[in-house]
């Protein structure tokens, strides 16, 4: 009996051990109010639909392992934006199909025929089904119960043209045409092409844009959708944004019913992320009436992603950013900032005086400061022993982000895109905002009304519990906000 109790007595320690080990969601470069699956490799946000008070995000998933395959659409959900709840798969792959990019939506009307019983309403995702090195064409399922469960449609493919590359069907429905839209990419020639379509079974061609802008990778995940201006109630325009690897880029514009008609200059490159980490963003369909576009995308950059140290899991969703737009000069400018709900992870905050140093209570936090636009030379904050910099040059705008300091990550590809730049838009006001969301090993910036947005993973070699900041003048103090309640 006491040998029972001992044996017990192990068991039950060893059980202890082995949780407290393992401590799920606290590993090493861990983000904890981005989202990551429990387990296994992610990329693009696919299939991002609001519906039933619930944010979908599906998303490119391999349920066998923490590198790229069996791509396959996981499935998380969330009241929010800020806590998501991981489901099962939703759309597994079928050898020698596999389900790439796509989107989903709501079909209240049934257009798609796909209603059984009176009072269901289908959500449809419409994807590409990939055959390794042979085919890539457009397919559909249908889910009657919220998303949860996934019926593939019987007569798969709804458009095929017989191409190894045409893929990321991003559809949505277009009330003044009552048509459903679809934007789909040709990687390779650097061009979208728009269809529409009454039933989501059959497609038409209406117009093609492209090659424009930035076209020195392949282009990949196109959306398309209608942006609010920012102080102007009533306004909208049309913004075209997508992904030439490995970064993303975006055109403002018009779209009506049948094509896309640019009106940003295409000699220039305007990116909704300057930094390395950003790419495939793209929109919730069906949000409520009022509410501007909210975009997701993926953390992480094709150049190093399957090498980046993370542990069973690999791969991480960006804060839920909210969309409008800007007149700047004769230019369009898409403004970001984080979705209001992340307000509600607020635990505490601490203004840091000047040129002081903080040892942080953890890695998940967000910094608020301001830098005076008359300040002379450049500006800087760091993280950690210089794993991290921010920088702004008041004289030539230049926001600058550098994580060459970095030494958690040995990669070529990731040391080589270490350094990023950019212009910040117009005249800044004479103190411009700066807010960084630091999560564990991801740095996310934003400038200003949201003018510049910048995203990087930081892998840094010891803790990042250290800030320098020195302020260029007076009022210039830093705001450390706490962040908590993220599970
Ligand atoms: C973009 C992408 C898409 C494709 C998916 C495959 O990151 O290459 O074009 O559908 O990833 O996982």
């Amino acid at each position: 009996m006491k040998r029972i109790g001992f044996v017990l007595l192990i068991l039950a320690a060893f059980l202890n051990y082995r949780t407290s080990a393992q401590s799920p969601f606290r590993e090493k470069y861990r983000p904890q109010f981005h989202f990551t699956p429990e387990k296994n490799w992610i990329n693009d946000p696919n299939g991002l639909v609001f519906y039933g008070g619930e944010y979908h995000m599906f998303y490119q998933y391999n349920p066998y392992g923490n590198k790229w395959g069996h791509m396959s659409w996981g499935h998380a959900v969330s009241k929010d934006l800020v806590h998501w709840k991981e489901l099962p798969v939703a759309i597994p792959e079928a050898p020698p199909l596999t389900i790439f990019s796509g989107s989903a939506v709501v079909d209240p009307f049934n257009t798609s025929g796909f209603v059984q019983k009176l009072g269901q309403v289908p959500m449809v995702a419409i994807y590409t089904a990939d055959i390794p090195n042979s085919n890539q064409s457009q397919h559909i399922a249908y889910s009657l119960d919220s998303g949860r469960t996934f019926t593939k449609f019987n007569f798969n493919p709804v458009l095929d043209l017989e191409k190894k590359d045409f893929r990321d069907p991003k559809v949505f429905w277009h009330e003044p045409t009552k048509k459903w839209i679809m934007a789909v990419m040709w990687p390779h020639e650097k061009k979208v092409q728009f269809y529409n379509s009454k039933t989501l079974k059959a497609w038409t061609l209406l117009s093609e844009f492209g090659p424009a802008g930035d076209t020195s990778g392949i282009w990949e995940c196109p959306d398309l959708f209608r942006v609010p201006i920012a102080g102007s109630p009533g306004k909208y325009k049309w913004v075209f944004m997508m992904s030439p690897a490995p970064y993303m880029q975006y055109f403002v514009g018009e779209f009506d019913g049948t094509k896309f008609i640019n009106e940003s200059a295409t000699d220039k490159i305007y990116r909704p992320d300057y930094g390395p980490d950003y790419y495939a963003a793209i929109v919730y369909n069906n949000l409520p009436p009022g509410i501007a576009p909210v975009s997701i995308g993926w953390v992480n950059n094709w150049q190093y992603a399957g090498d980046i140290p993370a542990g069973e899991w690999r791969g991480a969703m960006s804060l839920p950013r909210s969309l409008s737009l800007k007149r700047v000069g004769a230019e369009w400018i898409l403004l970001q900032n984080p979705a209001d709900e992340l307000a509600s992870l607020k635990k505490k905050d601490v203004q840091l005086n000047a040129g002081q140093e903080i040892a942080l209570e953890d890695q998940s936090f967000m910094l608020e400061w301001q830098w005076s636009a008359n300040a002379a030379g450049v500006q800087e904050i760091s993280l950690g022993d210089n794993e991290l910099v921010i920088s702004y040059n008041a004289s030539t705008k230049e926001v600058g982000l550098d994580r060459s300091g970095s030494k958690g990550f040995d990669h070529a590809a990731y040391r080589s895109n270490s350094v990023y730049k950019t212009i910040f838009p117009g005249t800044p006001p004479a103190n411009l905002k700066f807010r960084l969301y630091f999560d564990e090993s991801i740095a996310e910036l934003y400038v200003g009304d949201g003018e510049v947005a910048m995203t990087a993973q930081v892998f840094a070699g010891g803790p990042m519990n250290k800030i320098r900041f020195a302020p260029s003048g007076a009022g210039q103090a830093l705001l450390y906000r706490d962040l908590e309640g993220y599970r």
